[in-house]
């Protein structure tokens, strides 16, 4: 059988808007096995470790340029108070994690979050505490964390091993407020929102990049509300600079068809669709807040901070439920390609997103096992879009043939291309039929002919419901990909079901 040919043409020499590396950051919650054992093992582990931070962990994150991690929640931050992970650890507190049930032994704290970001190379988003703390101990975890030595709390912070400020600027301000972090209403979190930022401290060259509770899923009145209400020039309208949104690919939410959380590794054709076209929906998502968000701030200046999304499914039987522990397939990285597809075609205003979360936990990139760690589908799809962080997005036409489910329509084809700052051009291919292979056709207008073409990778799996196991750790990784050809400015490449391919040329 011939297969299908879809058509597509990348305006190579156009301008378009900064894909910012900020679109591909991590979410590390105190949630199962995300920070214990999957990022903390202590400086007494048999496990290599820096300072108590696995470092299997760090390579691995390092290697796919995480640009921020978002900590310590999720639901989580509405119920953490700082000061109980600062100072000697062995005078820490340990108590019940209330939010998941687990133990808290507070052994991962501020300075432990931030040695991390320091080891990857990343920088720290931190959320707070609106829903059961105060304005005193948001400011003042600014004020310790960013002020020069010379207050008390800046002092503190130096006794406790980091003299030099720590420059934090990414800040949200509570988390979930319609839900876990406090059941608020949108006016009364609007208040809430202005109150606690307008007390966190811009200090030294930090200037505090502030983000408000967004909306759940399609709650579009929520946007219109805070949008309204944290814009007002008359109510120190600066105030606010990015507005997050959560959502979780589950089924459940809208346009909710499931019935309930489905399992990860256990699938057919109809499951297949629905996640898919759960992902796609994001696009209804970003376009309908994106355009509330146009009428209030037409200039742009507040950004879409999408920091959570990710597959949510049944959670692994293997672990305790309240652990949110699952595994991967190439469903999951397909629809990772999805995703990112979606934040990039919205860079004017998606600013930031983080995956939920980095490990053992949703939609992770790296499972451990004790000693041992593998790298999920999805981490190898993090690692082919980074070509993309901080380039220029190249405008993409052509029809993917979107296909029409129960659950919604989503395009067998999805396309994102970018020019580096070195020239380079990348293009990323997500194919999301899960059987029929397809043969695509990329243009680049503007150019005479496609220059030297550095090889390019491609991620599939020998089987949909294939996973990464530590005796098997590399089944579902990318490998070369060199089964393209050029036709002057051309390139032609047949893709197998079910796959992400990238290719890079100067
Ligand atoms: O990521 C798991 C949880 O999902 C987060 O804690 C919460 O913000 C969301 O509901």
């Amino acid at each position: 059988m011939i297969p299908d040919r879809i058509a597509f043409t990348v305006a190579a020499d156009q301008p378009g808007p900064k894909i910012s590396r900020h679109i591909f950051g991590q979410f590390a919650e105190h949630l199962g096995r995300c920070v214990y054992e999957g990022i903390w093992v202590g400086e007494d582990s048999p496990i290599p470790n820096v300072r108590g931070l696995r470092s299997d962990v760090v390579a691995a994150l390092r290697a796919i340029k995480v640009p921020n991690l978002r900590w310590p929640g999720g639901c989580f931050a509405d119920a953490y108070h700082w000061r109980n992970g600062i100072g000697p650890r062995e005078k820490r507190l340990r108590m019940r994690n209330d939010t998941w049930g687990q133990i808290e032994t507070n052994a991962f704290g501020t300075h432990e979050f931030l040695d991390l970001c320091a080891q990857v190379g990343c920088e720290p988003v931190i959320c707070g505490n609106l829903g059961s703390g105060t304005v005193q101990e948001m400011r003042d975890w600014v004020e310790y964390l960013n002020a020069p030595v010379g207050t008390v709390l800046a002092n503190e912070r130096a006794a406790n091993g980091h003299p030099a400020p720590y420059g934090v600027r990414f800040w949200g301000v509570g988390n979930e407020s319609w839900g876990c972090g406090g059941v608020m209403r949108p006016e009364y979190y609007a208040d809430e929102f202005r109150r606690y930022s307008n007390f966190l401290g811009n200090y030294e060259k930090t200037r505090l990049y502030r983000i408000a509770t967004g909306p759940a899923v399609d709650d579009y009145a929520w946007t219109e509300v805070i949008m309204r209400e944290c814009t007002n020039p008359r109510f120190n309208g600066a105030v606010m600079d990015g507005l997050s949104l959560h959502y979780y690919m589950n089924g459940l939410t809208p346009p909710a068809k499931a019935p309930r959380l489905m399992p990860a590794t256990k699938f057919d054709a109809a499951d297949w669709n629905r996640v898919m076209a759960h992902g796609w929906f994001l696009d209804e998502l970003l376009t309908r807040h994106t355009a509330i968000m146009d009428r209030h701030d037409p200039q742009r200046r507040i950004g879409l901070v999408v920091d959570e999304w990710g597959a949510w499914y049944e959670n692994d039987p293997s672990h305790p439920a309240n652990e949110l522990y699952q595994q991967q397939t190439i469903r999951d990285a397909v629809l990772a390609a999805l995703t990112l597809n979606l934040f990039i075609a919205h860079a004017e205003r998606v600013s930031m997103a983080n995956v939920a979360q980095v490990i053992n936990v949703l939609h992770a990139m790296i499972l451990t096992f004790g000693d041992k760690m593998v790298r999920t589908p999805s981490y190898h799809v993090f690692d082919l879009y980074t070509p993309h962080q901080d380039a220029t997005r190249l405008p993409v036409t052509g029809a993917p043939q979107m296909r029409a489910h129960e659950d919604g329509a989503y395009p067998r084809v999805s396309v994102t291309a970018s020019r580096a700052a070195d020239g380079s051009i990348t293009v990323t291919l997500a194919h999301t039929d899960p059987t029929q292979p397809v043969t695509v056709e990329l243009t680049f207008a503007g150019l005479p002919a496609v220059g030297s073409a550095k090889a390019g990778r491609m991620l599939t799996a020998p089987a949909l419901t294939d996973i990464n196991t530590p005796s098997d750790p590399n089944r579902v990784a990318s490998v070369p990909w060199t089964d393209f050809s050029f036709d002057g400015a051309k390139l032609i490449a047949t893709l197998p079901p079910a796959c992400i391919a990238v290719m890079s040329f100067a």
